[in-house]
């Protein structure tokens, strides 16, 4: 039996319960990686539970209820007395980070906050751990996810600001004071944290130029469209003449820019280094089940160290022949019937066509098709047969399409 490793939860809101929900679920499998066997040991909610209590009775304590009183108070009580903290409470970080990392350094306790900052995106590891010998010189962010929710939606048409925003609200992406989330306070806080990881400088939120969406007209999501532009709440951190700048504020945005095609309540962040040139992180920023799995990240790095050489605890079956998306480009005699016949072998292989396009070329014909996902082993069978028709002049060629939508 693996021994208990006792988790205090502060708040139990839409991430604190969704913690509580997936800590349960993945006790058995943390247990059989780490050799301790997480556990909630006791949870403070307005109506109930004893904080001192809950500390007694903690290895570790998970801060989930936002806002900065209490949270600061029993962030910094709980550190002092020797418990590890994890947090996702972007605000209080950004206001009062200094006092807390230095409280945890004179502990000696991990204050751990991967979850306050583009919810499951792993982007505070990166900056500390992967880039920790990269001088990074610019972060561009799309930061809060029920901005972002809100933009996609009016973008697509058809949707008032106003339904999008309660939309959000009630997918739980929102904050409980929604006003944060639109008038780019939230993302002001996470640019704040991220800028001072980054530049290795004290960023308060105050030093922080925001400005929100709630500006923002169908007129300008159509003028957008028109240009192919995308519009954006964007966050930058950036060295600017020996200091440092840091704002959010909506933006036009090309199509080839990497945060232009992320939608929906997804986050991304674009970190920019003379030595890496440029990586980009993107994943769901908002939502209970993705900011807690962040969380959960975070308290299993506080319980033990990772071991160099993990124990496989499974033994699954690799599978060989998976479903695909494709694209499919072969020339053929330009003759009644061809395309038919092409479609009637691809329908016996069950494939499904999403779209085609013809190109003359003379006596024959360029035939591309997409198809929607089907087993490899049957496309290529497809691909046999129709290689062997009379028609065609060249062996089809087949190339996978990832059609994997995120909104
Ligand atoms: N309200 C926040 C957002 C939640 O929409 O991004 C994640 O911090």
């Amino acid at each position: 039996m693996a021994e208990t490793f006792r988790v205090g939860l502060l708040g139990h809101g839409t991430v604190g319960a969704a913690f509580e929900t997936l800590l349960g679920q993945r006790a058995d499998a943390i247990a059989a990686v780490t050799g301790l066997r997480p556990q909630v040991s006791g949870v403070l909610t307005r109506s109930r539970g004893a904080y001192e209590e809950i500390l007694d009775g903690s290895d570790l304590i998970v801060e989930l209820i936002g806002g900065i009183e209490p949270a600061r108070e029993y962030v910094l009580g709980a550190m002092s007395r020797g418990k590890h903290v994890v947090t996702a409470n972007k605000l209080l970080l950004a206001q009062h980070g200094e006092e807390l990392w230095r409280s945890a350094r004179e502990h000696g306790v991990q204050l751990r906050f991967e979850g306050a900052v583009a919810g499951v995106v792993p982007v505070i590891r990166v900056l500390q751990e992967t880039l920790a010998a990269a001088h990074v010189e610019r972060i561009h962010g799309i930061v809060n996810g029920t901005t972002n929710f809100i933009l996609s939606e009016m973008a697509r048409g058809g949707t008032s600001y106003a339904e999008a925003l309660a939309r959000a609200q009630q997918l739980g992406y929102a904050e409980a004071d929604p006003t944060d989330d639109v008038t780019g306070r939230d993302a002001a806080a996470k640019m704040a944290i991220l800028a001072r990881l980054a530049f290795s400088t004290p960023v308060h939120l105050d030093q922080v130029t925001y400005e929100g969406i709630e500006e923002i007209t169908a007129d300008d999501m159509a003028f957008a469209r028109d240009l192919g532009l995308g519009l954006k709440l964007i966050g930058t951190a950036e060295r600017v003449d020996g200091g440092i700048s840091v704002r959010v504020h909506p933006a036009f945005l090309y199509p080839g820019h990497p945060l232009a095609s992320v939608n929906g309540p997804f986050n991304a962040v674009t970190l920019e280094s003379d030595a890496i040139t440029e990586i980009t992180l993107s994943g769901p920023g908002a939502g209970g089940p993705q900011t807690a799995s962040a969380v959960l990240g975070d308290v299993i790095s506080a319980m033990i160290p990772p071991a160099m050489t993990p124990e496989t605890t499974h033994s699954l079956p690799v599978v060989g022949d998976v479903k695909s998306a494709f694209y499919l480009a072969m020339e053929v005699d330009d003759e009644p019937g061809v395309l038919a016949q092409v479609a009637e072998v691809l329908g016996m292989q069950g494939a499904s066509i999403k779209s085609v396009v013809q190109k003359g070329l003379g006596a024959h014909a360029r035939l591309v098709m997409v198809l929607h996902p089907l087993l490899e082993s049957r496309l290529y069978a497809a691909v046999q047969l129709i290689s062997q028709m009379a028609f065609v002049r060249s062996r089809p060629r087949a190339i996978r399409v990832l059609d994997e939508e995120f909104e």
